[in-house]
């Protein structure tokens, strides 16, 4: 299996079509963040995974935006990129180390997910918290093991019977092939409450988004997950 790195430099070319078969889930994602962010003006804005920069300029462009920064370690990725007026930090999130704070850190499509392991994605939290401005805003979406929608009520059966085992294990899949392929986590709703714990961060709303239509569903059961979070006052 591929590390995160070498699989998008593998299908940076093929990445274009693939995004558009999610188009409405990822179009719907945006909305919700350019209806969150609407009223803040003046945005220093950082996108973390950004891949090709699509979505992140769209954002930026609907939005009172000063300045955008892009961040992706895959740099087939970010060749794709068409605007090149944008900051691009070419880098593991894991390596990026400023003093610069942001008022909107995204970071959208499951990007969270290929963080190589759980002390990875805590750290994720802890290094966005000291990036963020008082009144900023972290957005994020995951992809949602017990999403019977779209992964099935006997997939979701087998994660939720493999849940009780409570170990690291469990939210480890793979996608593509084994030419092309790499271990992805995919997100149990359940796991953002120890994300947050001890942060000074706090959840602002939970969204459960349909993977196929983008239309925002009642429970866990039938989307992703949206989740927008903001910091508490120091
Ligand atoms: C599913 S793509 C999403 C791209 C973009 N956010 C979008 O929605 O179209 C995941 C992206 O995360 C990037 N990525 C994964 N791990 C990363 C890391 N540790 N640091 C920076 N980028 C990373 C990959 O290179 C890839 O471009």
């Amino acid at each position: 299996m591929m590390n995160s790195k070498v699989y998008y430099n593998s299908i940076s070319k093929t990445y274009k079509a693939q995004s558009n078969e999610r188009l409405s889930y990822l179009n719907a994602i945006d909305d919700h963040v350019i209806e969150t962010m609407k009223n803040t003006s003046n945005l220093h804005y950082l996108d973390i995974g950004s891949g090709d920069g699509r979505r992140a300029l769209k954002i930026a462009n609907s939005l009172n935006t000063a300045e955008l920064s892009l961040l992706d370690d895959s740099d087939g990725m970010l060749n794709l990129l068409d605007d090149k007026e944008v900051k691009i930090h070419e880098t593991s999130y894991f390596d990026f180390n400023t003093n610069k704070k942001y008022d909107l850190i995204t970071c959208l499509w499951n990007v969270i997910g290929h963080f190589p392991s759980k002390k990875h994605r805590l750290e994720f939290f802890r290094k966005a918290e000291k990036m963020l401005t008082k009144r900023g805003i972290l957005i994020f979406d995951v992809n949602n093991r017990l999403n019977i929608a779209h992964y099935g009520s006997e997939n979701v059966m087998k994660n939720l019977i493999a849940e009780r085992s409570n170990t690291e294990d469990v939210g480890w899949f793979s996608i593509g092939d084994k030419n092309v392929g790499t271990k992805v986590y995919i997100h149990s709703p359940f796991d953002i409450s120890e994300y947050l714990k001890n942060t000074s961060l706090h959840l602002l709303k939970t969204l459960y988004v349909n993977y196929e239509t983008g239309k925002i569903e009642k429970t866990f059961f039938e989307g992703q997950l949206l989740y927008v979070i903001g910091k508490k006052d120091e």
